[in-house]
């Protein structure tokens, strides 16, 4: 389908912040796509018609033979280019300036810009003096390509800010994406308006526009989604509601390790409030009966995961005429990592949990958040009339409490485990925490402990309280909770929850630890 919004396209060199500059284009309710240098071909750029173009930095050095070019034909495309670091360099490199390596010019982390002429690109900067930016180059710009002149330099960059304002090409030597360059926002924002957009892309018009390409590649045809409860496959099976109403149904495999009131809540959201058809597949006895007498972590998932793609597949069969798999797959999933080892250098993750079925089913794919981040999809929620506590809530992993239940799994376990999680997070909300935690949980622990109440005596599970913070679940730490905190709720965990008899908590950061127990 011909997008209906403008594009601007990220053209990638291998930086590890090229996200970045996508997130913030977004941000100013832009449209853009990252894509990797190497698929940037003259047929490619006619097709995808920027309306503006950004060169990001990268790892390699415009000196060495066989580095990263963007084709020629870019240059003549008479949009604006803004090249970011290695962008600036092979953007100088192209258009006849020169680029080279030593002399001490190296410059990594934080620098200051002195002003040198006006330029609109820089509306809003340089209003208290210098401006701090985050540099991480080791070549330099030593001469500028003819038609550019020098907006701006640092100790170790004369052409920190170089542009060729007729053509609006703009190079800058650091990072305008990263937080440490406080006005970077500002850049983008000035760079954008530059080029002319108008700052159509937003949630009601992507809701729109998706429900119209839905509608268009599926037809008639019948669509089976994974429902899991999480946010993606959420608002992926709304969306797909709208679109095509009955011809789509929802496959919610109940693994019997989920949390307490859990499925309940995810079937009657989803058949009461949204009228979806949906087929609550209660497989619990079989997940749990296999998973019996089993301890090792690895084993425990490699059983979930393979049972889950049986059970997907059994009830999907059921869905009579069903040519199409929904999955709520993100933009970050698709994006093309930039290799510069050689070969076929391009890796796409798949999505977990159904990967492999649709080859395998015959299905063809539907993925109506593939162009979105995050933070976009929860918009996306709210936009769709999902509640709120849907849209905020804390991941939540595949294989559930299996792996907060380190060693065997048994059904009382899980029991245990349930009660003392939902009291934990009760918690959290009353003291209003949750927002700020990443993820919190309640690990049952495969000891038992002597304890004391009333005047008898306990042997009972030990438990552990998990909560991180985290931007992206890659790196952790622990959530420093106030003791009394931490006290009120172990006393009711234990009061409350009859089979546990002491709570410890887990300041465990990742790393060392990971943030789920196995
Ligand atoms: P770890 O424990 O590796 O977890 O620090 C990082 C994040 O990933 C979640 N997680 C999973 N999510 N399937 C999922 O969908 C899985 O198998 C899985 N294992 C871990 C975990 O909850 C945390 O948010």
């Amino acid at each position: 389908m011909t997008p209906s919004h403008d594009r601007l396209l990220i053209i990638d060199f291998g930086s590890q912040v090229t996200q970045l500059i996508a997130r913030r284009l977004r941000e100013l309710n832009v449209y853009c796509e990252i894509h990797p240098y190497q698929n940037v071909t003259d047929a490619f750029l006619k097709e995808f018609a920027p309306k503006a173009v950004i060169f990001s930095g990268g790892p390699a050095s415009v000196i060495d033979e066989g580095s990263p070019r963007p084709p020629k034909s870019v240059f003549d495309l008479g949009v604006p280019i803004l090249g970011i670091c290695y962008g600036q360099q092979v953007m100088m490199h192209c258009l006849g300036g020169l680029v080279e390596t030593g002399h001490g010019t190296a410059e990594f982390g934080r620098a200051f810009v002195t002003p040198k002429n006006d330029l609109p690109l820089l509306d809003g900067w340089f209003e208290q003096g210098d401006e701090q930016v985050w540099m991480s180059h080791g070549d330099h710009v030593s001469k500028i390509a003819p038609g550019f002149d020098v907006y701006g330099t640092s100790p170790n960059a004369p052409y920190a800010i170089t542009a060729d304002t007729d053509r609006k090409f703009f190079a800058v030597q650091f990072h305008p994406e990263v937080h440490h360059t406080p006005k970077g926002a500002k850049l983008y924002e000035n760079f954008v308006r530059l080029a002319g957009f108008g700052g159509d892309w937003t949630m009601g018009a992507y809701r729109e526009k998706m429900i119209a390409a839905i509608k268009k590649q599926v037809g008639d045809k019948k669509v089976i989604c994974g429902l899991s409860g999480g946010v993606d496959s959420s608002v992926a099976a709304i969306l797909l509601h709208e679109a095509i109403g009955e011809n789509l149904t929802c496959v919610f495999v109940d693994h019997g390790l989920l949390r307490k009131n859990e499925a309940q809540d995810v079937v009657s959201m989803f058949r009461e409030h949204y009228n979806l058809q949906l087929i609550h597949a209660d497989e619990s006895d079989l997940f749990l009966g296999e998973l019996e007498g089993q301890s090792d972590p690895e084993t425990k998932r490699k059983i979930i995961g393979k049972l889950f793609i049986d059970v997907f597949q059994k009830y999907a069969d059921k869905v009579e005429g069903a040519e199409y798999l929904a999955q709520g797959t993100l933009y970050p999933d698709v994006i093309e990592s930039v290799s510069f080892s050689g070969g076929p250098s391009v890796t796409i993750k798949s999505h977990h949990n159904v990967g492999g079925l649709p080859e395998k089913m015959g299905l063809k794919l539907v993925e109506p958040l593939r162009e979105l981040f995050k933070d976009e999809v929860r918009e996306l929620g709210r936009e769709l009339g999902l509640p709120e506590s849907f849209i905020g809530r804390h991941p939540f992993p595949g294989p559930g409490l299996a792996i907060r239940c380190p060693g065997e799994i048994t059904r009382a376990k899980l029991d245990i485990l349930r009660e003392a999680d939902a009291i934990y997070i009760d918690q959290i909300r009353k003291h209003g925490l949750y927002d700020e935690i990443w993820q919190a949980f309640v690990a049952i622990l495969p000891v038992r402990t002597v304890g004391v109440m009333g005047d008898g005596r306990t042997y009972d599970y030990a438990c552990a309280l998990r909560a991180v913070t985290s931007v992206d679940g890659m790196t952790a730490d622990y959530y420093p909770f106030d003791h009394d905190f931490l006290g009120e709720t172990a006393t009711r965990i234990i009061n409350e929850v009859p089979g546990i008899n002491r709570v410890t908590y887990d300041i465990t950061s990742k790393p060392p630890g990971t943030i789920e127990w196995e």
